[in-house]
């Protein structure tokens, strides 16, 4: 990808970095000439069906940023756990200087219908999904405030503009995010913090790509689907000929919100999804 310099001189904030979208985000961020404070819980968690990412992977995003010979600090932290995170940005804050980009990425997925499903299931996912979000804002915005301007990203998802079958606490969460971007909007408006929101569709990461999803796609078959499989029950979501896009793309769509470019840019719910929206 070419490195433009559309963030030299920055520094940005990423939950969720170990792997999947932040790590896109990381390393392209990184391109650009960012510097990285990157945060994953890096483990599992209750009721969550997508398989943990690891402190490895946590460490591949680290060694593919230096290699674009950028800078990141690594921390394992649980979006949850405000003090955790308050610590991460503050560490690399006083490495790097300041703060001017934050992507609010971390999340998790599980499934069952709503009327059925468990108190633990519903909570974890408001927790980590909308909570999260504002504990990664909330811990973030002073910096910002202080650097007298800054960017801030927040990653929805097509379920924050419509419903989906057996993700109702995801799809609130979602919509929650959205809310809460659009309330940060404001906020902090007269503080040059501008805030956005991206909303993907089905992007290629492993979130989706477990057997626990790909079979709520396929509910016809008694095994585990194939990835082609899923693409096929995918592909019909989305108005271009697409199962899911790629994690680069929705990182792409931060960049640009991140960027000057988008410098009049704020309060704005961007679909990256294939059309799915029209659907
Ligand atoms: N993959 C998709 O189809 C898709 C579509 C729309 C929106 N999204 C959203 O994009 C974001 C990133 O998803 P992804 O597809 O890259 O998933 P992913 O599972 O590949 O990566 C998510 C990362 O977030 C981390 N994380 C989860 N809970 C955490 C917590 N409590 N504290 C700190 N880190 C935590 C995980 O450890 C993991 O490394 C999520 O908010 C997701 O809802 C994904």
């Amino acid at each position: 990808m070419r490195n433009q310099g559309r963030l030299t001189g920055k520094v940005a904030f990423i939950t969720g970095a170990a792997r999947g979208i932040g790590r896109a985000q990381a390393v392209r961020f990184a391109q650009e000439g960012a510097a990285i404070i990157a945060v994953d819980l890096c483990g599992p968690m209750d009721t969550v069906v997508v398989p943990p990412s690891t402190q490895a992977d946590l460490q591949d995003t680290a060694n593919l940023v230096n290699s674009t010979g950028g800078r990141i600090r690594t921390t394992v932290a649980d979006v949850r756990d405000v003090d955790g995170l308050r610590d991460a940005v503050a560490g690399g804050v006083e490495e790097f200087g300041g703060l001017d980009v934050v992507c609010a990425t971390a999340g998790i997925t599980s499934r069952a219908p709503l009327a059925e499903m468990s108190e633990a299931t519903w909570q974890t996912m408001l927790d980590v999904n909308l909570t999260g979000v504002f504990h990664t804002c909330k811990v973030a915005v002073p910096h910002l405030i202080e650097r007298g301007g800054g960017a801030v990203v927040l990653i929805s998802s097509i379920a924050g503009q419509r419903g989906l079958v057996g993700v109702g606490h995801y799809t609130a969460a979602k919509h929650g995010v959205v809310g809460l971007m659009r309330g940060l909007a404001h906020d902090l408006a007269a503080h040059g913090v501008r805030v956005n929101s991206v909303l993907p569709t089905n992007v290629d990461t492993p979130l989706i790509q477990n057997d626990a999803v790909r079979a709520g796609f396929r509910p016809d078959l008694e095994r585990p689907p194939t990835r082609a499989e899923f693409a096929a029950a995918a592909r019909p979501m989305n108005l271009l000929d697409v199962p899911w896009v790629d994690p680069i793309d929705v990182a792409n769509a931060s960049l640009f919100l991140a960027s000057d470019e988008a410098r009049y840019i704020t309060a704005v719910a961007l679909p990256v999804d294939a059309g799915n929206s029209q659907r």
